[in-house]
């Protein structure tokens, strides 16, 4: 199956489980402080979860574009030099707002993965959650036996809470959860090593695919748990790691979603993909982060020196370095992968079309200005070089790399490799203390903390007056406090209000709210 019809089979499979399919949320997060990027599926539906919110849709499935590179969630070290995780991927989830539970749940997942895309069931394992006495959360006994109708009991694992007990970040809804695991490896060395002894033990051919949560509570800001005021189901499944299984490959990049892009950079750099790791690592980070890239700038979000802008200019910079560095790219690339990923994903997300020449412009100029940052740091780095040698130093001082980390990008092990093609050495431990120095700095700077809403009526009708009036008397519905930059404010949520929201875009409507004794002034 190719990964188009594999996406296609999950909506129709849920869509005949009585689900409504919905579009995937944009990858930027504009209206959560204690979120940059959407890292779930379900960070959409979170106030449905705790019960800010209600849907009439109780059903909900849909393919998710989702970034893992900051925050509780951070996959972005494993990019590339293994063959499974990635910054952008496409999460297939279905979710059950108060309606149906765990049964219909692992039911419709061993349904779908056995009969629909017809997995080896043989090859199959999943884990539940072992119960945690802290959290004071039982072991979860009904997922075990639902699993039980199945599969063996030796291929049902428990697990603690560090793998079964999702939680969408420090704060928010979460529950245990029951994972799905397949073993890819060949028969020989499944004859060799038990497959159960490999489960949530980082093999690259024994890996998650599928996520079932069962939501059933609130992490508060204080770490204790709450009980939701109903039971939800949230999943979610990689779209990549599926399509490797489906199409029998031992990596997600052997898969017809990154191949041709692989192929693209075999054909530009003159190099084989599979003949060394250097240049598979760069093949690999390459095609993916083209992926991350393209997506955020169609949601709006462009590369900046701050913030969600910020991270894209860095995961772009670090798709840049690895073909300078390993591949031996000397001009802009990335611009040309953008143009076929658009071809090629464009029919799922129509964003990539309509947003096709954004996404080009920016990346060309993004790219040709690092390029040109590079050749800056280079002659910087040969400048440091030459002096080091005049003053008969045999080292580059920790400050000095640490410069060209932070001004001109170079990563240190570009900065050695250079000093070492030069016979000089590089102070590693002056450059991890300078290191360490910026790292607490940017904590500080951009730390976000959130205390828990606090409910002062029930409201969950949503409404938008503006149209009609531009001043109004309303009530505060809930409010809380939240610390961002060492700066403290209040979110403040009406029952009615004439301020139009941030959206694809706009910019939010500021204005006044006047009580008895104060007017302040929104930010
Ligand atoms: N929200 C769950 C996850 O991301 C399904 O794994």
């Amino acid at each position: 199956m190719k990964i188009n019809d594999i996406r296609k089979a999950y909506q129709d499979f849920f869509e005949s489980k009585g689900h409504k399919i919905v579009p995937s949320a944009p990858m930027v997060v504009k209206n959560d402080p204690t979120l940059m990027f959407t890292n779930a599926g379900m960070n959409q539906f979170k106030d449905f979860f705790l019960g800010y919110n209600e849907t009439k849709d109780k059903r909900i499935a849909n393919t998710q574009k989702c970034l893992r590179v900051s925050g509780k969630h951070n996959d972005l070290e494993e990019v590339g030099v293994d063959t499974y995780h990635h910054t952008m991927f496409e999460m297939l989830g279905n979710w059950s707002f108060g309606d149906y539970f765990k049964k219909d749940s692992i039911d419709w997942a061993w349904e779908l993965l056995t009969k629909v895309y017809k997995i080896d069931t043989d090859r199959i394992y999943v884990t539940v959650f072992k119960g945690d006495e802290q959290d004071g959360v039982p072991a979860d006994t009904e997922s075990e036996n639902l699993w039980k109708q199945y599969m063996p009991a030796d291929r049902i694992l428990q697990a603690s809470k560090k793998d079964n007990f999702w939680e969408m970040g420090d704060t928010g809804p979460c529950g245990p959860c029951s994972e799905i695991h397949v073993d890819m490896r060949d028969e020989a060395d499944r004859k060799k090593i038990d497959g159960k002894t490999l489960v949530n033990n980082d093999h690259p051919q024994v890996i998650e695919i599928w996520n079932l949560v069962f939501m059933q509570f609130n992490r508060k800001a204080n770490g204790e748990l709450e009980k939701l005021p109903a039971t939800h189901v949230d999943t979610g499944m990689g779209l990549e790691r599926l399509a490797m299984v489906l199409q029998g490959k031992k990596s997600n990049y052997d898969t017809d979603m990154f191949q041709f892009l692989i192929q693209h950079l075999v054909e530009l750099t003159g190099k084989k993909y599979g003949a060394d790791e250097v240049t598979d690592i760069a093949m690999r980070v390459i095609v993916d982060h083209i992926r991350a890239i393209s997506f955020s700038i169609a949601d709006g979000q462009l590369p900046s020196n701050t913030g969600a802008g910020y991270v894209i200019r860095r995961i772009l910079r670090r798709a840049v370095r690895y073909g300078y560095q390993a591949l031996g790219l000397k001009e802009p690339f990335l611009c040309d992968l953008s143009v076929k990923l658009g071809q090629a994903m464009g029919d799922a997300f129509p964003e990539l079309r309509t947003q096709g020449e954004l996404i080009q412009k920016v990346i060309r100029e993004e790219e040709a200005s690092f390029f040109r940052t590079l050749e800056t740091g280079i002659k910087r780095i040969n400048d440091l070089i030459t002096k080091a040698k005049a003053e008969g130093k045999n080292e580059l001082a920790g400050a000095d790399v640490f410069e060209l980390y932070d001004t001109f990008g170079f990563p240190f092990d570009l900065t050695s490799l250079i000093a070492r093609e030069n016979k000089i050495l590089v102070d590693e431990r002056g450059f991890e203390v300078e290191l360490a120095k910026q790292k607490d700095r940017s904590r500080a700077a951009t730390q976000v903390e959130s205390d828990d809403w606090v409910i002062l009526m029930n409201d969950d009708q949503q409404e938008f007056i503006g149209y009609d009036f531009l001043h109004t008397e309303l009530y505060i519905v809930k409010y809380r406090k939240v610390k961002q930059k060492n700066k403290e404010f209040y979110q403040l949520v009406f029952n009615i209000t004439p301020f139009y929201a941030e959206g694809g875009g706009q910019v939010g409507d500021q204005g006044t709210l006047t009580s008895k004794d104060e007017t302040i002034r929104s930010s």
